[in-house]
């Protein structure tokens, strides 16, 4: 069994974990606020699913983006900015079966919706160039013709989505399809969704946002609580774990008083299913990256409580993140077969890209290729149904992680450094990390539609500050 030294070390040498490099990032100050509030005392809010209006051809769904009032830390109110006014909510969608998002934007600032992860027309991509202005509305088609994967909805216009982000404007998106409720997973209530990401209260528990300290935001939320707790049944456990937070990466393990933690199966990734389960000890979760595991909490006598915690927490903060609390015994017929859903064949690659990211001191930007985000530029033409392989290089002097998110279609890690993925990485992805002076190579292939998609770091504020390109998908 691997110590927590150990295990970061295994983690940094898969290019999973930031090395920070001077040493380790410190934390800011709680306020006080922050400070009064002691970890396990909010329970777990299970994601509030909401319900379409059915009609022949689609789901519908009527959102607004607006702000709205929610206790997040105790005896406090926090103005938060949500899909009709509340945190982290949940549609469920079905392979095959589209969704129309009606969305009107009740919000003081223009708003873009995006639905990461999701492979659909251009029009409904949430292009900085199709804003909806305070008072507008637009819709969104979804076609769902893609597998069963945890996708979430987010805002994307430039400039004000990560503090739109920030202040709560996220939901999940979960699609399922046949091949995946034909397996065995724990399923219903017994398949929980789990938005973790940090943030920033002051005195008076209002939301503080500072796009230039990521790193102090030292209060950690799960579905919009603050390390909550969770009382769970003795069995397994579906857990999909979603990292909507700016900045803060999570390196995560179960704390059960073992040295290793407790055994996560990891079965899925940002495009579902993996090809097989990846049992591990500890499990990176950078920012837009979705990583779903199975937790037999059967192996613990009830009373048992288990803490997540983030091994990568910064100088100065604790690690916990919530409490897995085993309170009754529940019969279980669920299992984690041993091979899941196979990768698809993507082709062989006809065009290779290089993409380097960094953070540039002498402009104070990051940047892709040396360039940063211009809405009037076109950086790069991939041809439908043409299969590429990317690589990505963090040359960053600072040794600051940058990761990239393309848009439209989901990739194939083809290796790190060189070297095969890890079997967690091992499925389809849509977000990659690269730690500074490391590399990544993807291979993806465009379909089914053209038009000017984006690929960005999902640091936001990298993004923010010029991390992003454009890419126009030609026939
Ligand atoms: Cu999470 Cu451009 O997206
Ligand atoms: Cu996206
Ligand atoms: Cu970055």
């Amino acid at each position: 069994m691997l110590n927590r030294r150990q295990l970061l070390r295994r983690g940094a040498a898969l290019g999973l974990l930031v090395a920070a490099p001077a040493g380790l990032i410190v934390a800011g100050r709680p306020s006080r606020a922050e400070a009064a509030t002691a970890p396990f005392t909010v329970p777990l809010a299970v994601p509030k699913r909401l319900r379409p209006t059915r009609l022949p051809g689609h789901d519908l769904y009527r959102l607004q983006t607006r702000e709205g009032d929610a206790t997040i830390l105790p005896g406090t109110r926090t103005r938060i900015r949500g899909f009709n006014g509340v945190l982290a909510p949940l549609i469920v969608a079905h392979r095959d079966r589209p969704v129309l998002v009606e969305l009107s934007n009740e919000l003081a600032d223009p708003f873009a919706l995006h639905l990461h992860g999701g492979h659909v027309p251009v029009r409904s991509d949430g292009h900085p160039r199709d804003q909806i202005r305070p008072g507008g509305r637009r819709s969104y088609y979804y076609p769902n013709t893609q597998r069963a994967s945890t996708l979430w909805m987010h805002d994307h216009t430039h400039h004000a989505h990560a503090e739109n982000i920030y202040r709560g404007l996220s939901a999940t998106y979960l699609l399922t399809d046949r091949f995946e409720e034909a397996l065995p997973l724990p399923k219903g209530q017994y398949d929980v969704v789990l938005q973790l990401r940090d943030a920033k209260f002051d005195d008076n528990g209002a939301f503080v946002y500072d796009m230039h300290k990521p790193e102090d935001r030292p209060t950690i939320l799960v579905n919009g609580r603050p390390k909550p707790y969770f009382e769970v049944a003795a069995r397994k456990y579906r857990l999909r774990l979603v990292n909507t937070a700016n900045e803060r990466g999570f390196f995560l393990r179960l704390n059960d008083g073992t040295q290793g933690g407790a055994e996560l199966v990891q079965i899925a990734t940002d495009g579902g299913l993996l090809p097989a389960p990846a049992p591990t000890g500890a499990l990176a979760l950078w920012p837009g990256e979705r990583n779903e595991i199975v937790v037999d909490f059967s192996r613990y006598p009830v009373g048992t409580k288990l803490v997540l915690e983030n091994l990568a927490a910064f100088e100065g903060e604790t690690p916990e993140v919530m409490r897995f609390d085993v309170v009754r015994t529940a019969p279980d017929a669920s299992s984690v077969p041993a091979t899941l859903r196979p990768v698809p064949d993507l082709g062989t690659a006809q065009v290779r890209r290089e993409f380097h990211v960094a953070f540039d001191p002498a402009s104070g930007q990051h940047l892709i290729n040396g360039k940063p985000f211009d809405i009037n530029r076109i950086d790069i033409r991939p041809r439908l149904d043409v299969t590429e392989v990317w690589t990505i290089r963090n040359s960053d002097t600072l040794g600051i992680p940058h990761s990239l998110h393309p848009h439209l279609e989901h990739f194939r890690v083809v290796s790190r450094d060189g070297r095969a993925p890890a079997p967690g990485e091992a499925g389809l992805k849509d977000t990659i990390t690269v730690m500074a002076g490391q590399s990544a190579e993807i291979m993806l292939r465009f379909t089914d539609y053209t038009g000017p998609y984006m690929y960005h770091c999902h640091m936001l504020g990298h993004q923010m500050m010029g991390m992003m390109g454009q890419m126009e998908i030609v026939k």
